[in-house]
């Protein structure tokens, strides 16, 4: 048999199809627009999403018989408010995880409201990508669409709504909604309170790994799929990528090098940052993990490569930038990029931070550059692995996924100055495989999510930091840690 996990990204939805055995027998993907309708707003149009997976599945199960499939599991870009009214119909575009428009709410949450008080009650603080400071935001701004809000979603949600009628998310998206008491895994009813909003309008809360029901009959006879295919909650993207890289305990570290970057660290019981700058979420598996975001980090790249240099050719320009053998580059350049895009989430917490290339000459050239953005790239995700070291968390190996893991010369930037040694699964794309494995778990295939992993992933090689190098770049990032406090007066918002 074989299940479907959907990765539904910020560019495309992913579709994976998996056999039991832990096999991925096809891939398809479906990109759809993103809207930035103003500087620092970031929102995507929900029936986009659902139309590229209805497209996408049949040519997914192509080469298969149909009957086959027995379950969906799906993994989504977190924090997306999505609102629907009383007859199921979308209010407005979906306003993304990287969208900044929030920050008098993020503000009033964070000041007026006060961090102790979200701290205690839902374990983060605000940050202008999470869902509470965007209904507060449509509250104020857009008083007739709220006043219609019925049900509020996540964007996975919203496809399993789709798929099987059922309106329900799971802890480990519902964790970045700052709406739900991540200890206690329930609704804040204070925070309910304070954006306005009744508990009838928010989802059934569930395990990633529970079967909330099966496919409606006419959306499966539109699929090409039995009506009996199972769905499970799913889970946050990234979530998911941790379970599809068998990042699922403590010790284990999963850096996610997507749109976004993440580094995900499993914990058996909750804690959270006093500093709320590493977040403090529900996992896929039951348990905890804490997580630092950067909002641009392979986008960053896209950004460089394609809007700047007007290329496709990302290996070609990554070659240039790095070097070759003796002449190598790496831990060379004198050029620093802040790769703050749409703002930055950990440890900055500020929407109106932008990127900037510092330190240019004469000599410097377009290679100088492109490594600058690998490089501050693999500078910010290290901002975020300090803030979890200094809550006592030991990191020295880490698994990567995402679509900046193809990437041989990055690697070895991330490893050298993350100063941890790096697993590589075959498979990069962790979101997809954690929602087909999260799927086959609850049809039983597997006893437990740990049996699942040693059977869906397998590390196809190691990046191993190298003292030279790394001893070189912890230079260059003492420098890239002093530039954003001197730009942050230029930034509006100050
Ligand atoms: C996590 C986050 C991003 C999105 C990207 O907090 O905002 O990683 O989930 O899809």
């Amino acid at each position: 048999m074989y299940d479907i996990g959907i990765d539904l990204g910020t560019s495309s939805v992913k579709l994976l199809l998996v056999s039991d055995e832990g096999k991925t027998v096809n891939t398809v993907s479906r990109s759809y627009p993103l809207e930035f309708p103003h500087p620092g707003w970031s929102q995507q149009d929900p029936l986009k999403w659902w139309d590229a997976v209805c497209d996408g599945i049949p040519e997914l199960i192509r080469d298969i018989d149909a009957g086959e499939v027995a379950g969906i599991g799906t993994a989504g870009q977190m924090h997306g408010l999505v609102a629907l009214d009383a007859d199921g119909n979308v209010l407005r575009p979906a306003i993304l995880w990287n969208d900044g428009r929030t920050s008098e709410e993020t503000d009033y949450l964070n000041n007026e409201i006060g961090k102790e008080f979200l701290l205690s009650h839902t374990g983060n603080i605000a940050f202008a990508g999470f869902t509470a400071p965007k209904i507060l935001w449509m509250k104020k701004h857009e008083p007739e669409l709220f006043a219609k809000i019925d049900k509020i979603m996540l964007p996975k949600d919203y496809i399993d709504y789709r798929l099987t009628g059922r309106f329900v998310t799971d802890y480990s998206d519902a964790a970045g909604m700052l709406l739900l008491d991540v200890e206690n895994k329930c609704w804040s009813e204070e925070m309910l309170e304070i954006c306005g909003i009744r508990r009838s309008q928010m989802a059934e809360l569930h395990e990633s790994y529970d079967i909330i029901g099966t496919l409606l009959p006419d959306v499966a006879e539109k699929l090409g799929l039995s009506p009996d295919v199972t769905v499970v909650a799913g889970a946050g993207d990234n979530a998911a990528a941790a379970v599809g890289t068998g990042c699922l305990k403590e010790g284990q570290c999963n850096v996610s090098l997507g749109t976004s970057g993440t580094i995900f660290l499993p914990s058996e019981g909750f804690r959270h940052d006093p500093t709320g700058a590493v977040h403090a979420f529900n996992h896929a598996a039951g348990n905890y993990h804490l997580m630092g975001c950067m909002l641009s980090a392979a986008s960053c790249l896209k950004w460089w490569v394609e809007e700047v240099c007007k290329s496709d050719d990302y290996n070609g320009l990554q070659e240039e930038a790095a070097g070759d053998g003796a002449c190598s580059r790496l831990g060379e350049n004198h050029v620093y990029f802040l790769p703050y895009l749409m703002g930055e989430r950990a440890p900055h917490n500020d929407p109106f931070a932008r990127g900037a290339f510092v330190g240019m000459s004469m000599d410097s050239g377009r290679a100088d550059m492109t490594l600058a953005v690998l490089e501050g790239v693999a500078f910010a995700l290290r901002d975020m692995l300090e803030s979890a070291r200094s809550l006592g968390i030991t990191v020295d190996h880490s698994t990567l996924c995402g679509g900046g893991a193809k990437s041989d010369i990055w690697k070895t930037i991330i490893a050298n100055v993350l100063k941890v040694r790096l697993d590589l699964p075959d498979e990069e794309q962790g979101p997809g495989l954690g929602g087909a494995m999260l799927s086959a778990y609850a049809r039983g295939v597997y006893g437990s999510l740990d049996e699942a992993a040693a059977a869906y992933v397998h590390m196809g090689g190691k990046v191993e930091p190298d003292e030279q190098l790394m001893a070189k770049y912890e230079e260059k990032y003492k420098v890239f840690r002093s530039i954003y406090p001197v730009l942050k007066p230029i930034y509006p918002g100050c």
